[in-house]
């Protein structure tokens, strides 16, 4: 071996261990999610999220009170955890913590108010809930598969 040859196997070593100590890591960050309910008017908010692999239960959050938990996003980044929403008469869908979207927004917690128009998430340098998304549009189907 040449020691060209040698300095990149080297190099190659340390960037492969380096990789494993950050895939490591991600594995054991824990999320959290919390949502409080900002719906108008004094409304519960009647909201069940689930993942692939959970069912988090349906729980009626009433005005200003809100719900958390947290979990282990897997090792993949697909951890996709999905909540339907509803009130009087209307039923939503949201996707409330998809990894890609939401990893590098949230701090120790990633927080949520749920409106009217649909969720908005905590930003961590305007310190105001402006981060907002709309309704999931796939609602009706969804809607049918539960
Ligand atoms: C968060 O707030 C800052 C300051 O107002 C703004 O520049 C930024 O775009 C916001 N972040 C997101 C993801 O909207
Ligand atoms: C709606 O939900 C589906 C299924 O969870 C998801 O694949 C899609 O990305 C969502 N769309 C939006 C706009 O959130």
């Amino acid at each position: 071996m040449n020691p060209l040859t040698t300095t990149l196997t080297l190099h190659l070593l340390v960037c492969m261990s380096l990789t494993a100590t950050s895939e490591a890591a991600i594995k054991m960050h824990r999320a959290r999610v919390v949502v409080t309910n900002y719906l108008n008017g004094g409304l519960d908010l009647t909201i069940h999220c689930k993942s692939k692999n959970d069912d988090l239960g349906v729980l009626v959050l009433h005005p200003h009170n809100d719900f958390e938990f947290s979990f282990r996003p897997n090792f993949w980044g697909t951890t996709l955890i999905y909540c339907s929403m509803s009130w009087d008469s209307e039923l939503h869908w949201f996707d409330i913590y998809i990894d890609t979207r939401d990893l590098n927004k949230c701090n120790d917690a990633c927080r949520w108010i749920v409106q009217e128009q649909g969720p908005c998430l905590f930003n961590r340098t305007s310190n105001k809930y402006d981060i907002c998304y709309p309704w999931n549009q796939s609602s009706m189907t969804m809607k049918n598969i539960n």
